[in-house]
């Protein structure tokens, strides 16, 4: 059983390896872009998921994800990538100087698609806070702001094995290679 992986993220790839095998899922990586469009972190993986699997005419997973602040009205959210760039963790921190409710989310989507269907998603969240300062050198742009819900260190702070056993992207990954393996009925 195999499934063809777009993205242009090394990381996203050896993460989805890793938790593919268990379910004896083989991942294609192809590095191959795809369009952005405007929405929903739903929207956006439905619609690229669908574009590649016309083209490539198989069947093929992508993955968005973004970080969302309650007190923000959810923002960075589907501009995570943007915000990250621009303003930075410490635009970030000085939004969220003086607020209370630092309660903030992680979420990704899978969006997977083969050619002439209805693409289907698979939603992974993690719960969690922001912190008051950047802490911890690991991981990757928001990673030293956001303090996962039971955790003293931040995900800056935790090595990548130990975040990646319960981030949000393994979360969606395994919500689809549970499905894609004993459910989707063709
Ligand atoms: P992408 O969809 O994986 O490209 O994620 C969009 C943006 O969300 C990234 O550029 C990061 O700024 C942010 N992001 C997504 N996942 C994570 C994460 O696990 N840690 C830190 N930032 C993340």
């Amino acid at each position: 059983m195999k499934i063809n992986f777009i993205t242009g993220n090394k990381h996203k790839v050896k993460e989805a390896k890793h938790i593919f095998e268990n379910f004896g899922i083989e991942v294609q990586h192809l590095n191959i872009g795809y369009p952005e469009i405007q929405g929903e972190l739903i929207e956006v993986a439905s619609f690229g998921a669908v574009n590649v699997s016309s083209r490539l005419n198989e069947p093929v997973i992508v993955e968005d994800a973004g970080l969302f602040i309650k007190a923000l009205n959810w923002f960075p959210g589907v501009y995570s990538s943007y915000v990250q760039e621009t303003i930075g963790n410490k635009g970030i921190l000085k939004l969220m100087n003086n607020v209370n409710d630092r309660y903030a989310e992680f979420r990704s989507v899978i969006g997977f698609c083969k050619p002439n269907s209805e693409p289907v998603t698979f939603l992974g969240t993690v719960r969690g806070h922001i912190s008051f300062k950047e802490k911890g050198d690991f991981g990757f742009a928001f990673d030293p702001l956001f303090y996962p819900e039971g955790y003293k260190k931040t995900f800056g702070e935790l090595k990548t094995e130990e975040k990646n056993k319960f981030s949000h992207r393994r979360k969606a990954l395994e919500k689809f290679a549970m499905w894609y393996k004993y459910y989707r009925g063709d």
